[in-house]
């Protein structure tokens, strides 16, 4: 610690905000999700997107996931209030009434398919949650979700010693992720002999800037 008079430390600034959470009634919606997106692929031809391989179904609301895909879609809401809500606590502001333009939509990975690094414009929030992390390999914990520094420099070149320039999310099964949209982030090739199945979703703040 430097004694020199005179400095001071204005904080570590321009930081983004990451929350995990575990949907305690994830375990009982996941085995519903699970049937309704593996049937919906067989039908459903799937967006190219950041997948490689892999299936993406359009954005929407789910509905091809029934009564499920409401809750999930209604809890998404809540987490990201809660967010939202901390977020502006942190800043000791108040939030103005707003509304969300939430969309979500299945993928599913099996061996070898992967996501490459990307972002996701045009969003306020952005995430994830895991319905079923696809049987990884023994040698294997689950095809993470890797997220990035937006600031490449930042961990690059400022201390990288210390610095932390990306994250892994494990694919547990009801757990989310939530990331600002402009974090950039993709999936390694899955290692696993099952479906690796997630719902990721964006949540734009109407007015959006
Ligand atoms: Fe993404």
């Amino acid at each position: 610690m430097g004694t020199l008079s005179g400095v001071r430390f204005s904080g570590n600034l321009f930081g983004s905000p990451i929350l995990d959470h575990m949907w305690s009634e994830g375990h009982i919606y996941n085995g519903a999700l699970r049937k309704s997106i593996l049937s919906y692929e067989k039908e459903a031809p799937g967006n190219a997107r950041s997948n490689m391989g892999g299936w993406q179904s359009e954005g929407g609301g789910l509905k091809f996931c029934g009564t499920a895909g409401e809750y999930f879609m209604k809890h998404v809401l809540e987490v990201i209030d809660e967010a939202t809500a901390r977020f502006y606590a942190g800043f000791a502001r108040p939030l103005e009434p707003h509304s969300w333009t939430l969309t979500a939509w299945a993928n599913v990975n099996r061996r070898g398919d992967y996501n490459v690094v990307h972002t996701h414009p045009s969003s306020t929030w952005s995430g994830v949650y895991y319905v079923d992390g696809g049987e990884p390999d023994p040698d294997s914990v689950g095809t993470g979700l890797e997220l990035f520094d937006p600031n490449p420099a930042r961990a690059n070149l400022f201390f990288p010693d210390v610095s932390v320039s990306n994250v892994i999310f494990k694919p547990q099964p009801g757990a989310m992720l939530l990331f600002p949209s402009y974090v950039p982030h993709g999936v390694p090739p899955h290692k696993g002999s099952g479906a690796r199945i997630s719902i990721a979703f964006n949540a734009r703040k109407e007015p959006f800037p």
